[in-house]
C-alpha cells in the first residue's frame, strides 16, 4: 500500500460528513414506534395507581385509570402493550395459580375493554404461573412439600397449566400469547390448546425462547409481586455463561412452533441476539428490555453520569444492529415521544 494514496481516517471520514451519508450507514438500524411493546402491570384493585419503587415513573394500574393513562401513548404512535396481572392479596394465590385464568383477573378482564377503547392496538399476554403462585414458581409442584425445586417441579402439569391460561387469554381477545415459563414443550402445549379450540389462526405465539437465570429480574418482581418464596429459578432459566443451550432453547420453541422468538434480559446478551437472528431470519426477534435495565439506566441519568436520551439512542441502536425486530421496554413511552418529535436519531 502506498502510505501516500493511504490515509485511514479520511477514507472513514468521507463515509459520514455529511447528515445524509451517516443517515445512509445507518439504514438497516431504522427506529420506529412499531419496534416497541410496553409492558403494563395490571392490579387487582381496579383503583389501583401506584408507582412501583424499584420501577420510577412506572405504575401498577388499576382497569378504571388504563384508558386515560393509555391515551397519550396510543396518540404517540404505541402499537402493542404486554399485559401482566399483579396480586396484592395472598388469599388469591393458590399452589397451581388458579387466579391466572379466573374470569375475574385484572388480565382478563382489561383485555376486551382495551379493544373497545383502542381497536387498533396489539394486545399481548404474559402467560406464567409466578405472579399467581403462593410460592412464586412459575410452573406446578409435585406434591405441597418441596425437598428442592429441581426435583418436584412437575413438567407435564405445569405445561397443561400454562396452555389453560393462555387459553384464558385468547378467548377474552388477546391476540399475541407469550409465555415466559421457559419450560420444555409449553408452545407445544399451547399450539395444541388453540387448535382444539380453534383459534391457532388468530393468535400469535411469542415465546420468552431464550431466557436467562438474571439479576436484572429484580425490580420486576417487586413490581408483579412474585418473588419466590424460597429457592431461585436457575433450575428452569438458563445459566448466563451459557451460548449453546441458549440456542438450543429457541430452536426447541421454533420446533415447537413459536412465531416470535425473544432473549431476555438483552442487554448483556446481544452475542446471542445476533447469532439467533442468523439462525432464524425469517422468525420475528424481540429482546425484553427488563426492569433491572430500565432501573440502573435510570439511576446513572438521575445521577447525572450520562444523558437519558443519548444512552437510549445508543442501547436501542444496539439491539436493532444485533437484530431484534421488537423491543419491549418500560421506556417506550418516552421513547415514542422522541421519535414523534424527531430527536431519537443521532445522525
Ligand atoms: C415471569 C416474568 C419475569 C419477567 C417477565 N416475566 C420474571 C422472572 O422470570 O423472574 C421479568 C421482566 C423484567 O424484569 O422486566 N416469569
Amino acid at each position: 500500500m502506498n502510505s501516500q494514496n493511504f490515509n485511514s481516517n479520511h477514507v472513514l471520514q468521507s463515509g459520514y460528513f455529511h447528515k445524509t451519508l451517516r443517515k445512509w450507514q445507518s439504514t438497516n438500524i431504522l427506529v420506529e414506534a412499531s419496534n416497541f411493546i410496553y409492558p403494563l402491570f395490571l392490579h387487582e384493585n381496579d383503583d389501583a395507581y401506584e408507582e412501583i419503587p424499584s420501577l420510577p415513573n412506572i405504575y401498577r394500574l388499576g382497569l378504571s385509570k388504563l384508558k386515560n393513562y393509555l391515551e397519550p401513548m396510543v396518540n404517540d404512535g404505541l402499537t402493542c402493550v404486554l399485559l401482566f396481572g399483579v396480586i396484592e392479596s395472598d388469599s388469591l394465590k393458590d399452589e397451581i395459580g388458579s387466579f391466572a385464568d379466573n374470569e375475574n383477573s385484572s388480565v382478563i378482564r382489561a383485555i376486551p375493554k382495551l379493544k373497545e377503547w383502542f381497536p387498533e392496538l396489539l394486545i399481548a399476554c404474559d402467560v406464567c404461573l409466578c405472579a399467581y403462585t403462593i410460592h412464586g414458581h412459575c410452573g406446578v409442584f409435585n406434591k405441597t412439600k418441596y425437598a428442592s425445586i429441581d426435583s418436584c417441579l412437575n413438567r407435564e402439569k405445569s405445561v397443561e397449566r400454562i396452555a389453560q391460561v393462555a387459553l384464558a387469554f385468547a378467548k377474552a381477545g388477546a391476540d399475541v400469547v407469550a409465555p415466559s415459563d421457559m419450560m420444555d414443550g409449553r408452545i407445544d402445549a399451547i399450539r395444541n390448546i388453540l387448535r382444539e379450540n380453534n383459534m391457532l389462526n388468530s393468535v400469535s405465539v411469542m415465546s420468552y425462547s431464550t431466557k436467562f437465570s438474571s439479576a436484572f429480574y429484580g425490580p420486576f418482581r417487586d413490581a408483579a409481586k412474585s418473588a419466590p418464596a424460597f429457592g431461585d429459578r436457575r433450575c428452569y432459566q438458563l445459566p448466563s455463561g451459557s451460548t449453546g443451550l441458549a440456542i438450543r432453547a429457541s430452536e426447541r420453541d421454533v420446533e415447537e412452533g413459536a412465531d416470535i422468538l425473544m432473549v431476555k434480559p438483552c442487554m448483556s446478551y446481544l452475542d446471542i441476539v445476533k447469532e439467533l437472528k442468523r439462525e432464524f431470519p425469517h422468525h420475528p426477534l424481540a429482546v425484553y428490555h427488563v426492569s433491572g435495565e430500565y432501573a440502573m439506566i435510570w439511576h446513572g441519568a438521575k445521577a447525572n453520569a450520562f444523558d437519558l436520551r443519548m444512552i437510549l439512542i445508543e442501547i436501542i441502536h444496539s439491539f436493532r444492529r444485533a437484530g431484534a425486530d421488537i423491543i419491549i421496554s418500560y421506556y417506550t413511552p418516552l421513547i415514542l415521544k422522541w421519535i414523534k418529535e424527531n430527536k431519537f436519531n443521532l445522525n
